[in-house]
C-alpha cells in the first residue's frame, strides 16, 4: 500500500504532466494566433515575452475547469491565450522602472532592459488589446451575447474595478505612512492577483452558461494563495527557480501578508486558503481533482 508521502508525490508528478500538456497546447494555439509580421521590432518583443516561458497556470485553470463542462477545446484555447495575454502585458508593465523596476522576469531580462521602456509600455498595451481581439473571434463562441459577457467580464477584472486598481494601490502602499491593515492587504491582493484568476474559471461558466459561484470561491482562495506564496518566494525562493530577483519586494517595503503576519503564519494562511479551495470543489467530485491539485501547488511551489 502506497504511504502518503508517496500518493503526494504520485499527485503531484500528475499535476506537473498537466501543466506542461496546457501550456504546450496554448503556445501552440498562441502561435497559431499570432500575425506573422516577425522583422518589426515590436513583433520581435511580442514573440520575446509570449514565449519566454511562465507557468501558463492561468491557462491551466482555464483548461481544466473548460474540461468540467465538456467545452470544445478550441473555445477553452481561445479564452486561455486570452488570460495569458492579459497576465504577460501586467508582467512586463509590472516590471517598468517607475513600478517594480525589475531587471529579470522568466529568467530574462525584462522587455525595458532588452529594448526600451517605450517598447515594453507598448508591448503591453498590445498584448492587451490583442487579447480582448481574439475573445472577439466567431472561434471563441458562435453566440454573440457570450463572446461580449467574456470581454465584458475581463475588463472588469483587468481594469480600474481589478487588476489594475490592485496594482496601484499595491505601489501606493509602498510608499504610505501609515502601514496597511491585514484587510487592506487582502482587499489588495484579491484585486491584483484575484481578479485575473477568477476570470481563468468564471470564462469557461460563461462558455458554458453555468453557475460560476463555487469555482469562483475556488479561484478567489487560490489567487489569495498564490500571491501570498510569491511573496514567501521572494523571501525564501531563489533566483534560479523563480526565474526573477529575490528579496526585492521585502526590502521595497511592500505591503504582503508576510510582512504584515511573518512567514510562519503566512504559510499557515496558505494552509488554509488551499483547505477553502478544495472544499469548495467537492461537489464536482473526482472531475475537479487536478484543480484540487492545483490548489496544494498553488502553496507548496518553488517557482
Ligand atoms: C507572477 O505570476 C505574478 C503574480 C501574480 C504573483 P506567475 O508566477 O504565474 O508568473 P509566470 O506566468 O509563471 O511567469
Ligand atoms: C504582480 O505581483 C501582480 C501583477 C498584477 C502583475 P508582484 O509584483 O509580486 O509579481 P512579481 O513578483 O513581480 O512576479
Ligand atoms: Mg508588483
Ligand atoms: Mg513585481
Ligand atoms: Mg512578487
Amino acid at each position: 500500500m502506497k504511504t502518503l508521502k508517496q500518493n503526494k508525490k504520485s499527485e503531484s508528478n500528475v499535476f506537473l504532466k498537466e501543466l506542461s500538456t496546457c501550456s504546450l497546447e496554448t503556445n501552440t494555439h498562441l502561435l497559431k494566433l499570432l500575425p506573422s509580421h516577425d522583422r518589426e521590432k515590436l513583433f520581435e518583443a511580442i514573440n520575446y515575452v509570449i514565449f519566454s516561458g511562465g507557468k501558463r497556470f492561468r491557462a491551466f485553470l482555464t483548461l481544466q475547469s473548460a474540461k468540467l463542462f465538456d467545452i470544445p477545446k478550441e473555445r477553452a484555447l481561445q479564452t486561455a491565450s486570452a488570460i495569458e495575454l492579459i497576465h504577460a502585458y501586467s508582467l512586463v508593465h509590472d516590471d517598468l522602472p517607475s513600478m517594480d523596476d525589475d531587471n529579470m522576469r522568466r529568467g530574462k531580462p525584462t522587455v525595458h532592459v532588452k529594448w526600451d521602456e517605450a517598447t515594453a509600455i507598448l508591448v503591453g498595451d498590445c498584448l492587451q488589446a490583442f487579447a480582448y481581439e481574439i475573445l472577439c473571434r466567431d472561434i471563441t463562441h458562435p453566440d454573440t451575447a457570450i463572446r461580449i459577457k467574456l470581454v465584458k467580464n475581463l475588463t472588469v477584472a483587468a481594469g480600474f474595478n481589478g487588476m489594475v486598481l490592485g496594482q496601484i494601490k499595491d505601489l501606493e502602499a509602498e510608499k504610505a505612512l501609515n502601514k496597511l491593515g491585514l484587510e487592506e492587504i487582502l482587499e489588495l491582493q484579491k484585486l491584483k492577483t484575484g481578479a485575473l484568476f477568477k476570470w481563468s474559471v468564471e470564462s469557461s461558466c460563461i462558455l458554458a452558461e453555468a453557475n460560476s459561484t463555487a469555482l469562483c470561491t475556488y479561484a478567489e482562495a487560490i489567487g489569495l494563495a498564490f500571491q501570498i506564496r510569491d511573496d514567501l518566494l521572494d523571501l525564501e525562493g531563489s533566483i534560479n527557480d523563480t526565474g526573477k530577483r529575490v528579496g526585492k519586494d521585502h526590502k521595497a517595503g511592500k505591503a504582503t501578508l508576510v510582512s504584515l503576519l511573518g512567514i510562519d503564519e503566512a504559510k499557515k494562511r496558505t494552509q488554509q486558503l488551499c483547505e477553502e479551495a478544495c472544499d469548495a470543489l467537492n461537489s464536482f467530485g473526482g472531475k475537479a481533482n487536478l484543480l484540487k491539485a492545483a490548489a496544494r501547488f498553488t502553496i507548496e511551489r518553488g517557482f
